[in-house]
């Protein structure tokens, strides 16, 4: 049987990039899927079974209309995969408070709420798995993204909180912190200053999305069952302390 055969999973952001490499293996093993995107909602039409949301994660009517659509068609929710997320390359000094709202309310405020409903649910069921995809930088800090590092370091530590609150009902939450991954997010950063990046990584190169999916596809199976409250860095070893 495979490993996730009739599960419900969501994965936000699965347009392109980590979440939409997530979602394939997730698809592989059997999953039913709920895949959102802010935008481009037709990147998703090749996954035919999977129901498709459009989700911002800075509105708070689309968050809760995509946990109770879940749960009206599904009636259950095995699986959250907060993968959605922004980058904004920025010096501290010149952060604006608008700066501030939009990183926070993408990677920090709409996770927070969204993994609220559906965590209600899975206290309901008595199981679930929720994964988070934070950050290296939310462990290391960034000089030159200093509100997403603490965002990403804000998401790390309710990880800890909801893996304390949802161990009774068997609710697993782990997080993955991804290093440097190849994907639209760091193109920019990439085409600039690649050799640079890679040489502080010390199994000197870029990952790759299927690199992520694969731990997702492990934190989100039965094998996982006695893991929670943990952040796994994927990165190369770039961000070991
Ligand atoms: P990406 O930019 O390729 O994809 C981001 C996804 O998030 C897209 O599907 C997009 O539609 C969705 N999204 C963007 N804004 C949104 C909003 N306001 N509401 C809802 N959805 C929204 O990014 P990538 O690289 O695939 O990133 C996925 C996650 O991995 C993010 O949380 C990111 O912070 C994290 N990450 C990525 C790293 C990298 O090197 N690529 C490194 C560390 C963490």
């Amino acid at each position: 049987m495979k490993s996730l055969q009739d599960k419900v999973a969501i994965i936000t952001g699965a347009s392109r990039g980590i979440g939409r490499a997530i979602a394939s293996v997730f698809a592989a093993q059997g999953a039913r899927l709920v895949l959102t995107a802010k935008e481009n909602l037709d990147a998703l039409k090749d996954f035919q079974k999977a129901k498709i949301m459009k989700l911002d994660l800075s509105d708070r009517r689309l968050i809760c209309s995509l946990a109770e659509e879940t749960i009206k068609e599904f009636g259950r929710i095995d699986i959250l995969v907060n993968n959605a997320g922004i980058l904004e390359q920025a010096d501290f000094e010149s952060i604006s408070e608008t700066d501030l709202d939009t990183i926070l309310n993408v990677d920090f405020k709409g996770p927070f709420l969204l993994t609220q409903k559906v965590f209600a649910q899975m206290k309901k069921q008595k199981k679930g798995k929720i994964i988070f995809i934070a950050s290296g930088a939310g462990k290391i800090g960034s000089s030159k993204a200093s509100h997403y590092a603490a965002a990403k370091s804000a998401i790390i530590s309710l990880t800890k909180s909801l893996a304390k609150l949802g161990g009774p009902y068997n609710i697993n939450v782990n997080a993955i912190a991804p290093g440097f991954i190849g994907t639209d997010m760091i193109i920019t950063m990439l085409s600039e200053k690649r050799e640079f990046i890679e040489s502080s990584i010390p199994l000197k190169r870029i990952g790759d999305v299927s690199e992520i999916a694969g731990p997702a596809l492990f934190l989100a199976q039965d094998d996982s069952d006695y893991i929670t409250g943990q952040t796994i860095c994927v990165d190369g070893g770039h961000c070991m302390v």
